[in-house]
């Protein structure tokens, strides 16, 4: 049974959310959903705004056979072609297959990847701010290389301000109901959420996002309309300044984050030591994860939110315990840079994590080591406080 929200008056909310999704990308875990959001509009032409994943995709033609209520679909506007994205065009192609598929030269080179079947005679091809005129709606085409992949482009409806943004300004969660960000509690429900989608998603290309926030700023955007999560109906100035901080690498928050790998909780205790000694000093914003137990996807977010990173942990078989070598490398694929580091290494022989940390992290850009690095053997003893404490007070003077 359809399922469907009046975005505006002749635009529809078609999508549909996930809960039963274990993890995004069979990466990322989701403990809220995800939404994968479709919008249809009606004019003297009908056009539907990319369409969803496979495992939404039967609610999905649901709503778009109810919203068209028996008229023919002109257009599929293809921003994105990952499949969470992409996989109700050849649904819709069978049910109207005179439509005009609408993408750039990559869009339809994904598609032939993705799909055996042959659209060509339905392709629409464009290029950067072409329009379609659907009648009183008029579509501009706004290309977003890299955000998240090289065919990205978004539509802008020229008559209502509405930018349809593809995955940029989206966030992992599902919704309720409640599709518009004046109708949720965004700041407790999905900024967290907004932010690990970001940053593991696209966290690498923060270039190419500012490319596209300097496009934006030449728009006059009343609403934004993302491919996952509510609609920014109200307050885009305030995603707008978090994609800016996000995008250059800046932190949020002055902060430290500490991430211990531990195996019999020596070095477990050497990072509580740490926050408890920071918080005698009156730091307040402490983060700290257990590598081994956490999904890298919450530390990612974390890391790109505050200013300083602790990493405290053991060697493993002459190399680095590996969920920490894990979570370093993708800090490096994702380019997190700007943080100020500090490095505690434990070992009982062949001590060598310490080695290997800094090796990532000096291979990082403006990353800066922040007081004397800490080699302990197996576990902290008294002699060790003063290294400590002489941490705590350069981290402590450096927030
Ligand atoms: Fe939501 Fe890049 O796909």
């Amino acid at each position: 049974m359809y399922n469907t929200r009046k975005v505006t008056e002749n635009i529809h909310y078609v999508g549909a959310s996930d809960r039963r999704l274990e993890r995004f990308e069979n990466l990322f875990t989701l403990p809220n959903g995800v939404s994968y959001n479709s919008y249809v509009i009606l004019d003297d032409k009908t056009a539907v705004l990319d369409t969803v994943d496979y495992a939404v995709t039967e609610r999905f033609i649901e709503n778009v056979l109810f919203t068209l209520n028996g008229r023919d679909l002109d257009y599929i506007v293809v921003n994105h072609m990952e499949p969470d994205h992409c996989r109700g065009i050849v649904e819709l192609w069978t049910k109207f297959p005179n439509l005009k598929i609408v993408g750039n030269k990559k869009t339809f080179q994904m598609l032939e990847q993705f799909f055996d079947v042959d659209l060509t005679k339905n392709y629409l091809e464009v290029k950067e701010n072409d329009e379609i005129s659907l009648g009183k709606h008029t579509l501009k085409f706004i290309c977003a290389p890299m955000v998240h992949w090289p065919e990205v482009m978004m539509t802008y409806e020229k008559s209502q301000g509405i930018l349809f943004s593809a995955d940029a300004f989206g966030t992992f969660g599902a919704l309720n109901g409640n599709i518009f960000y004046n109708e949720v509690d965004f700041l407790n429900l999905y900024l967290d959420e907004a932010r690990r989608y970001y940053t593991n998603i696209v966290g690498k290309y923060g270039a190419q996002v500012q490319n596209v926030l300097k496009k934006a700023e030449g728009l006059d955007i009343k609403m934004i309309c993302p491919l996952h999560g509510p609609i920014w109906n109200e307050n885009i100035p305030f995603i707008m300044d978090l994609y800016q901080k996000w995008s250059t690498y800046t932190p949020e928050k002055q902060g430290v984050v500490i991430f211990y790998g531990s195996m019999y909780g020596n070095t477990e205790n050497i990072s509580y030591i740490l926050a408890s000694k920071l918080a005698d000093k009156g730091v307040k914003d402490i983060r700290m994860f257990d590598v081994s137990k956490t999904n890298t996807s919450f530390m990612i977010a974390d890391a790109f939110k505050y200013s300083n990173l602790v990493f405290a942990c053991v060697s493993y078989n002459s190399g680095l315990y590996m969920p920490m070598e894990t979570l370093l490398n993708d800090m490096k694929a994702l380019n997190l840079q700007n943080r100020k580091v500090s490095l505690i290494g434990n070992g009982t022989w062949a001590i060598s994590s310490n080695k290997i940390m800094k090796e990532i992290i000096d291979s990082m850009k403006n990353m800066e080591i922040l007081g004397d690095i800490i080699d302990i053997k197996s576990s902290l003893k008294e002699e060790n406080q003063n290294s400590i404490d002489n941490l705590v007070e350069k981290i402590y003077n450096s927030l």
